[in-house]
């Protein structure tokens, strides 16, 4: 383990009062990669993952996108934790992404590396049983389940790769809590206008029970139009369910609207107080279900 890896174990144990990061960290890569080690998880690592599988699966229809239930339907992933080694190849095989094991979270400089390299981390280990609705740090769960699906889709995955860039350029301009923000509401907490209603695409909502149904529901939260700036501007919650969801129209709206320059707008937001998470600008518009 070299010497910024060290900084950064210690930089994490001290933010979360002293508890350390979940993962095994020994054997890292310089860029954090680790032998995912199919072989060893056990028959109850499986069971359990087949259990969160069909709980999360039963759940889609009608409230995740069809891109997402399509590409998840062609994984095969539904019998126990997959060989990343085997999705990689199918997954380079459609748009030029593999799959990197991780022993969970990843240094900012890393992670953005990762992805505007076209890899995508995903932490090896599997949640215990008494963890099964929620978990405090992503687990192979979340990673796979929530997000390796939409990879397979084009423009999605551009999407990814540049908001990859994006994050390493954001490094140098002190941008990162702004584009959190956005990756938080986008990637992880959004919602696409489908003809036939509001539909889930963020891995966070999709890989979770309770708040992949509670994100439809009309009268628990503020479904809002995505707008970039004002996304960015947006506080978030990470202990509970959003009490904002933004909502795009299309993956390619969100490609186009992500890609002009950020830099005129990391300045500007900084000049301003940022928005609680369950704010309503007198000029918005509470999107409803149809
Ligand atoms: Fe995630």
């Amino acid at each position: 383990m070299q010497n910024a890896q060290r900084d950064f174990l210690a930089t994490v144990a001290e933010k979360s009062d002293g508890a350390a990061l979940r993962g095994d960290y020994t054997d890292i890569t310089a860029d954090y990669v680790v032998q995912q080690n199919w072989a060893a998880y056990t028959p109850e690592e499986h069971a359990l993952w087949r259990k969160l599988y069909q709980r999360q699966a039963e759940l889609l229809p009608g409230r995740a996108c069809d891109e997402f239930i399509e590409s998840l339907n062609a994984l095969n992933a539904s019998e126990g934790i997959p060989d990343f080694e085997a999705t990689s190849k199918a997954l380079f095989a459609a748009t030029g992404w593999t799959i990197v094991a991780v022993p969970g979270l990843i240094p900012e400089l890393a992670f953005f590396t990762h992805l505007a390299n076209r890899r995508f981390p995903v932490t090896v280990w599997l949640r215990k049983p008494e963890e099964f609705d929620y978990i405090v740090e992503p687990d192979v769960f979340h990673d796979y389940f929530g997000h390796v699906p939409l990879l397979f889709n084009p423009i999605f995955a551009h999407h990814i790769q540049e908001y990859g860039k994006g994050g390493l350029k954001a490094m140098g301009l002190g941008g990162l809590d702004q584009l959190a923000r956005l990756y938080w509401y986008t990637i992880e907490f959004g919602l696409v206008q489908s003809p036939q209603g509001l539909r889930a695409y963020g891995a966070g909502i999709l890989s979770s029970g309770g708040e992949l149904t509670y994100c439809l529901e009309p009268s628990s939260s503020r479904h809002i139009a995505l707008d970039v700036e004002r996304c960015m501007r947006t506080l978030y919650k990470i202990d509970s369910y959003q009490e904002t969801y933004f909502v795009i129209r299309d993956f390619q709206q969100l490609f186009d609207d992500t890609a002009p320059d950020f830099t005129p707008l990391y300045a500007r937001i900084k000049q301003q107080e940022p928005l609680p998470a369950n704010t309503l600008l007198p000029n918005e518009v509470e999107l409803v279900q149809g």
